[in-house]
């Protein structure tokens, strides 16, 4: 008997745990169902994807949605609009919004508002403080838990915890690897007079390398001293890149598509305030450094770090003007365009986009194309070129700061469970994101 499919992508160049080449692949009920040539199989919709190519669906490890709270920059909605629209399918949205996402009334309202509200697939990180350390146990193993989030340097927002006493109070009780924004508030702190006013270029002189290297090396001696893992987010400088291929064993790292693309001063000279970031872009030797570990396989995964606020907000003068910039609707271009310039390769692109995230946070039956997973896809062109736009950009914040940039490679499709959620641009289906299942949270 024949077999039938709810879908079939046809004849798309599939990018694989066993290489690249042309296949066919069948989806039921959401589901990868078969992989190879599929032509005598019948299906509810057939899709060409000839000419193009199929990724594991692309997940950024790391956005701030704002909701709720702050919505006047973003909310669940239109971040994961604007994740679909740049071929992202999962995201895991950041705990700085307003309430904190630091109980669990606060995590399961998230979880709420993004049901079937999302675009995307999500999950949600839960905030660490010192208030809440006895709960992290729990709340770390709620479905649709990335994990626990911990700032231990001031950024956008109320979470902090500067000091190591507190900090190896929550390293003791946690069991998931954690996600840590690493900078040394102190030395931030003792920083502070570095900043002038007016000139954002100071921005890399106040929160400089050493307060980055500083923070990731505490953290790297509390997850020795305890027997936990970290996961360094947005990694800025050659120093950590260096220090960190030494620690693999306990210590994951994250890049980002700006830290890989911009370099100071010409970053702040010609976007000013707008490529105002914490932690900051530095120089271009910096930026070779993060590289390096994208070559090496120091680099585990990328997270756009998307941090929207309004223009109206940016345009305060410097350091009055919140840091963040928009960047999970053109992860995937940037990085394709660099795919293209010969930076990485495509098979490494999606290591560090869905084998990579799927492999530390050990999600079920996600980031990879495989037979029993889910049938989340990125469909890629690789020869389009594209000019990025604001208008193009889904955030509600509604700009990006590589308005007029012109890439090679271009998402065209984003599947999610099997659903067509985003097709040459236009997002094709109602929104039916659903949480992101973890090993460590699956209920019986
Ligand atoms: O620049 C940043 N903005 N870095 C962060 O860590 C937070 C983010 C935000 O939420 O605005």
């Amino acid at each position: 008997m024949n077999q039938h499919f709810d879908t079939i992508l046809k004849s798309g160049t599939v990018v694989n745990q066993d290489g690249e080449g042309v296949r066919d692949i069948g989806i039921t009920n959401g589901r990868i169902a078969a992989i190879g040539s599929l032509g005598q199989a019948s299906a509810g919709e057939v899709i060409d994807c000839k000419g193009l190519h199929i990724l594991p669906g692309v997940m950024d490890t790391q956005v701030h949605f704002r909701e709720p709270g702050l919505t006047q920059k973003e909310d669940l909605e239109t971040g994961s609009r604007s994740a679909v629209m740049g071929g992202v399918t999962a995201v895991f949205e950041m705990p700085n919004t307003n309430p904190l996402t630091v109980t669990e009334e606060a995590f399961t309202d998230k979880i709420k508002r993004g049901h079937h509200r999302m675009h995307c697939d999500f999950a949600f990180f839960i905030g660490g403080t010192r208030e809440n350390v006895q709960d992290l146990p729990e709340l770390e193993r709620a479905p649709g838990c990335a994990g626990v989030k911990v700032f231990i340097g001031s950024s956008t927002g109320a979470l902090l915890v500067e000091d190591d006493e507190s900090l190896r109070r929550i390293f003791k009780v946690i069991r998931r690897r954690a996600a840590f924004h690493a900078e040394d508030e102190y030395r931030l702190n003792e920083r502070k007079p570095l900043r002038i006013e007016g000139d954002p270029r100071s921005h890399p002189v106040w929160r400089d390398e050493t307060a980055a290297l500083m923070a990731t090396e505490r953290l790297v001696n509390l997850a020795r001293e305890t027997g936990k893992r970290i996961h360094v987010l947005h990694i800025s400088t050659k120093e950590e890149i260096l220090y960190l291929r030494d620690h693999k064993d306990v210590a994951s790292c994250e890049a980002t598509p700006h830290h890989l693309t911009m370099a100071a001063p010409e970053c702040y000279e010609r976007l000013g305030t707008l490529a105002q970031m914490n932690p900051p872009v530095r120089s271009a030797d910096h930026r070779a450094g993060i590289w390096y570990g994208i070559d090496q396989g120091i680099i585990d995964v990328l997270g756009s770090d998307h941090a929207p606020h309004t223009l109206e907000e940016k345009a305060k003068t410097y350091p009055a003007s919140p840091s963040g910039m928009t960047g999970v609707q053109t992860l995937v271009p940037l990085m394709l365009d660099h795919v293209n310039a010969g930076r990485l390769s495509l098979a490494r692109f999606v290591d560090l986009t869905s084998a990579g995230p799927a492999r530390l946070f050990n999600m079920a039956c996600k980031g990879r194309i495989a037979a029993g997973y889910d049938a989340d896809f990125t469909v890629v062109d690789l020869k389009r070129s594209e000019t990025i736009t604001n208008e193009w950009i889904a955030s509600r914040a509604a700009w990006t700061p590589y308005d007029g940039v012109r890439v090679q490679g271009w998402p065209v499709g984003t599947f999610v469970r099997g659903r067509r959620v985003m097709w040459q641009g236009e997002v094709t289906t109602p929104s039916t994101g659903e949480p992101v299942r973890f090993l460590e949270t699956l209920k019986a």
